[in-house]
């Protein structure tokens, strides 16, 4: 014991140095973790500053937008957005990012109708875009043969490429052609024959509503046929029909043989003679009730059994569909002015003789409606029926009148 006591001894003051010299060194290192930390830190800050400023100058057009409805500037002299995705460029070579997703098929596609309108039936679950998404509004026009007032729509359009996207649902015996500086051109969807007389019109309808569908920038949905004339210039227009919080869709319950009278008790209970309603097939909706209309395999199937032939379900079909499920927003009321005060199963057609300038003024000044919840002076913003020999005297008069 003695021995290792006495061994252990003389090395005693050495110790006390050393845990001295650990001690002052474990100070320094404490000091030096310091100022490594303090530095670290600024320095990631300053990093994460730069690289953020980096990437807002990068891509500026993936600022979200999420609000579709609200206020929006419109010049005719406005450049066409920038596409809804990023732009493959040298810095991210290889990356596809919404691209490929984004990317709006050619109007003329081959996908069979069922693959079409399940595509068309996506819904995204969260409501905010990640980019920057400019609402368009969808033409959509339902024709037997050539477009014959292209002239006065192609002065319509002028000017606002980008705000609006067109879609031609034209007879499939149609032949003719459009030439390729026309606004219509490469805008004929592929179409079908239909054995079923008239209930073809409501599926030319939903084709052509699915098609417009795919595009993710499409808001609004505007059906028209080829005597359809628009009452307003352009800007008015986008801006009644994406400013609103409503759909167009004409709803009335008629009693006599031409309503009532056309529904089928077989149609119970799906559609019962209470829920039954007629209006015009010249309707205007938002993208929710167009995916709706797509997607319905409840009502559809039932028209399409049992509203053939005299039943005329293109003068039904939607109007009992937006009464039973979607009334509370729908206004009840057509956008698309037609002149019945003649009598008759069809609206006056205006030939070129009826064509003046008072008679657009009195289209244009018809009384006042409800816009989204206010009176608003603006009841109609097209109307028909117009001939194709009108076609002169209304670009004549549309600069005047109707402002384009
Ligand atoms: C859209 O904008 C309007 C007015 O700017 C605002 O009242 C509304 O809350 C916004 N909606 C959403 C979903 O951000
Ligand atoms: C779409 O149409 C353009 C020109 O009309 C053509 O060059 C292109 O290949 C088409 N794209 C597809 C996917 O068919
Ligand atoms: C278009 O169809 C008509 C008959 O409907 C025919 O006479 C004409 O030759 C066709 N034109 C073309 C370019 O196919
Ligand atoms: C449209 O008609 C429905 C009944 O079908 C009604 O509940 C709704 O309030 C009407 N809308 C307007 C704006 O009058
Ligand atoms: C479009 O029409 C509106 C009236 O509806 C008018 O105030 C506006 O000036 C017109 N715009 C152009 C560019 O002519």
């Amino acid at each position: 014991m003695k021995n290792i006591d006495h061994q252990l001894r003389p090395q005693a003051p050495m110790k006390l140095l050393n845990v001295q010299m650990q001690l002052h060194n474990f100070f320094l290192y404490l000091l030096l973790l310091g100022f490594g930390l303090a530095f670290g830190i600024t320095l990631s800050f300053y990093l994460k500053d730069i690289s953020f400023n980096f990437q807002l100058n990068q891509f500026p057009v993936l600022n979200p937008l999420p609000n579709t409805t609200s206020s929006f500037s419109l010049v005719s002299t406005t450049p066409p957005p920038p596409p809804p995705f990023r732009v493959l460029t040298k810095k991210n070579k290889g990356r596809v990012g919404l691209t490929d997703f984004l990317r709006v098929p050619n109007a003329s596609h081959d996908m069979r109708e069922d693959e079409m309108l399940w595509r068309a039936s996506m819904v995204p679950q969260v409501r905010d875009f990640p980019f920057k998404r400019v609402p368009k509004v969808a033409f959509l026009f339902l024709t037997r043969g050539p477009l014959a007032l292209a002239p006065l729509w192609e002065l319509f359009f002028k000017g606002h490429e980008g705000l609006y996207s067109i879609y031609v649902h034209s007879d499939p015996s149609f032949n003719g052609t459009v030439p390729e500086n026309s606004v219509f051109y490469g805008r004929r969807i592929p179409s079908k024959e239909v054995a079923w007389g008239k209930f073809s019109m409501v599926e030319a309808e939903r084709r052509l509503l699915a098609n417009a569908l795919l595009d993710f920038s499409n808001q609004r949905f505007v059906l028209l046929s080829e005597s359809c004339i628009p009452l307003y210039n352009f800007t008015t227009v986008y801006q009644y029909l994406v400013g609103s919080t409503q759909t167009f869709i004409e709803v009335y319950d008629f009693p006599g043989g031409v309503g009532r009278g056309r529904y089928n008790s077989r149609m119970m209970p799906t559609i019962s003679l209470a829920q039954w309603r007629k209006g015009s097939q010249w309707v205007e909706m938002d993208r929710h009730l167009a995916i709706q209309v797509v997607s319905d395999r409840k009502y559809y199937p039932i028209f399409k059994r049992y509203c053939r032939g005299s039943c005329y379900s293109d003068e039904h079909y939607l109007p009992t569909f937006a009464h039973i499920k979607f009334s509370r927003k729908n206004s009840n009321r057509t956008l698309t002015w037609a002149d019945w005060s003649r009598g008759g199963p069809h609206p006056y057609r205006f030939g070129r003789v009826d064509v003046t300038v008072d008679l657009l003024k009195s289209l244009r000044n018809y009384g006042q409606c409800v816009y989204n919840g206010r009176p608003s002076d603006i009841c109609h913003l097209f109307a028909r029926k117009f001939s194709s020999d009108a076609l002169d005297r209304l670009l004549r008069f549309a600069p005047k009148v109707m402002g384009f």
